[in-house]
């Protein structure tokens, strides 16, 4: 047992820092911190963009906590963290002893990758892993604690500490803090004042354009930032649902904030009622003593499991075997919570205070003979009516800005729902009487029934103020034209704009687009600048940690 790192006051101190950016991180972080005091540690919470008020070749145990955005990028909060930590000056971290919890979406390809390059990364350094690596999907909650009982188990052998008494803590329930004022833990009702389609009649997609109160919230946001929306689930789903469990709707449950409410209020607002999550599908499979379904959750089953759950809901199952019934708790036991969604704003306050405008696709198809509906899209879409209120909060985004110097110019990219953004800076740079030129490529299919707003666009472009103005139109023509190749048509004057300190923005699908407009600005930059692959992906790079190219991409 190594006693060594033990202060004379018996307080062995545990830093933990953590990288989050809708902060279920920074939350587990924070309890983490709690829990630890309550242990009788010495932990300070950090966060990572406040890493140089940490000094970690000093420290002798670090937990970091941290989840993965982008396509496996650190969270905004820890990008100089990482960069520094990745560049010539980091320092060596032999002292140190860590370990790390990431969080993330089995649903993306790099999964939890910004866990798994920290962990790397300090062991390069020359720290020690004193405790594995975990890395936690959506749902968290279970690897976690495991996550924190080997923590604990570990520093209790390598850092005991010497106060009385506290150690019984750890078992005591955390009080759940509600921080002031409206948040993600506490959503402001926002009234719906507007909501307008921005399709016409026969288009193939359905996206509308959504207009909330922010009155007497106190909430202000800046442009680039997104809003977080708590949905509610399709009633005459829940009906179909409480059918086939067996249960009138009537019974007494608890959210999962504690809250006492019935079965039906509580699958409307606050269970997830529609994805298959782990957890469920094995609570089901032994229900219904299906071996297939067992076989899925085999570890080594796991693509199986998820292209399995793809077109696939909660519902199917019990359509399936309907000998299947559960209890009114038994169900809510094993229901995830029904997470709020993020849409990026596409108003300005300077131009609409008190307001914040949303620009949101409908999400439906049909998959296995059934309609499906997206819960939050839908909810918007359908059923929230003019005046009534839906809970939101402000989700800011620190790496997704226009440029601080209004001068500066800035090529924007957004097709379909990506446009909100932009939007949103237009009116920003209008409002401030930003003089840098401002370019917008926008796609959808059709110009006739597409064109988001239209009006004010063509306004902005006929005055001058939106200096250029590039519209890929998919299937107005015989082959199909997306931004990324308006991109490459307009490569040397790109590249002229890149030159003169230009900023590079996308927003928009992630599983696309926002690849392919990545290669057309890797290859206009090899073609118009004269320079290798290489070359061109290190000036592309050295954008970025300029912050000159940044993607709010979903
Ligand atoms: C930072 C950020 C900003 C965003 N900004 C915007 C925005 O400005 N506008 C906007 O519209 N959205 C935006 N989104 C996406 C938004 O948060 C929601 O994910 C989206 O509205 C769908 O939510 P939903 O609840 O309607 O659908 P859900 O109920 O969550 O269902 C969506 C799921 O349905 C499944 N699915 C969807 N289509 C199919 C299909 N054809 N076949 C099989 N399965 C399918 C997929 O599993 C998909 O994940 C943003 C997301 C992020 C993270
Ligand atoms: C736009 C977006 C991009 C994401 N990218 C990834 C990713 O590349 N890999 C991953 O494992 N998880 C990804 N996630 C999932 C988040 O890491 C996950 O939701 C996490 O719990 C968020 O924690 P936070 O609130 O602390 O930021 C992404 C989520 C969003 C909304």
């Amino acid at each position: 047992m190594n006693t060594e790192s033990l202060p004379e006051n018996g307080h062995a101190r545990v830093v933990v820092m953590f990288g989050s950016q809708s902060g279920t991180a920074e939350e587990l972080a924070k309890n983490f911190g709690r829990k630890l005091a309550a242990l009788g540690y010495e932990a300070p919470v950090v966060d990572m963009a406040k890493f140089r008020e940490v000094d970690l070749t000093r420290e002798k145990y670090l937990l970091a906590v941290s989840s993965t955005w982008g396509e496996g990028e650190p969270p905004d909060n820890a990008v100089d963290f990482w960069n520094h930590l990745e560049s010539a000056e980091a320092p060596r971290l032999e002292n140190l002893s860590f370990s790390v919890l990431g969080l993330g979406d089995t649903d993306y390809k790099i999964f939890c990758g910004m866990g798994k390059n920290l962990d790397r990364r300090f062991e390069e350094l020359g720290a020690r892993r004193f405790a594995p690596r975990t890395d936690c999907p959506l749902e968290f909650e279970e690897p976690a604690q495991a996550w924190w009982s080997s923590v604990t188990g570990a520093l209790h052998q390598l850092a005991p500490v010497q106060v009385p008494g506290t150690v019984a803590a750890a078992g005591e329930k955390e009080e759940e803090e509600v921080p002031a004022g409206y948040s993600k833990k506490n959503p402001f009702p926002a009234s719906l004042l507007v909501q307008k389609r921005l399709c016409g009649p026969g288009s193939p997609k359905d996206t509308r354009h959504l207009e909330f109160s922010l009155a007497g919230s106190g909430l202000s946001y800046e442009v680039g930032d997104s809003l977080g929306l708590v949905p509610r689930n399709d009633p005459a789903l829940v009906e179909e649902l409480l059918q086939c469990v067996g249960c009138s709707g009537e019974e007494s449950v608890l959210t999962p904030e504690n809250r006492e409410t019935s079965l039906r209020a509580a699958l409307i607002g606050s269970y997830s009622i529609t994805g298959i999550s782990r957890k469920f599908l094995k609570d089901f499979a032994d229900r219904a003593k299906d071996f297939y379904l067992k076989h899925l959750l085999l570890p080594e089953m796991n693509k199986d499991f998820q292209a399995w759950c793809e077109g696939r809901e909660i519902v199917d199952l019990f359509l399936a075997f309907p000998q299947v019934k559960y209890a009114a708790e038994e169900l809510v036991a094993v229901l995830g919570k029904l997470n709020p969604r993020l849409y990026s704003i596409s108003s300005s306050l300077k131009k609409h205070p008190d307001q914040v405008h949303l620009t949101v696709a409908r999400v439906e198809y049909e998959s296995r003979g059934r309609r499906r509906l997206g819960v939050a899209s839908t909810f918007l879409a359908d059923r929230l009516p003019d005046g009534d209120t839906a809970g939101v909060f402000v989700q800011a985004a620190k790496g997704f800005k226009p440029p601080t110097d209004p001068a500066v110019p800035m090529i924007m990219v957004g097709p379909g729902t990506g446009i909100a953004p932009f939007r949103a800076f237009l009116e920003e740079r209008e409002a401030v009487g930003a003089t840098g030129r401002n370019w917008l490529f926008f796609g959808n299919p059709h110009r006739a029934l597409d064109y988001f707003y239209e009006d004010e666009f063509e306004a902005y472009h006929a005055s001058g103020f939106l200096t250029r103005l590039d519209l890929a139109w998919s299937r107005d023509q015989g082959e199909k034209v997306y931004v990324q190749h308006l991109l490459a048509r307009q490569g040397r004057d790109i590249w002229a704009w890149l030159e003169e300190g230009a900023h590079f923005y996308v927003c928009g699908d992630a599983s696309k687009m926002a690849k392919d407009v990545d290669d057309a600005l890797h290859e206009l930059i090899a073609t118009h600048g004269g320079m290798s692959t290489d070359d061109a992906a290190n000036y592309v790079k050295q954008m970025k940690k300029d912050k000159r190219y940044q993607r709010d991409v979903y």
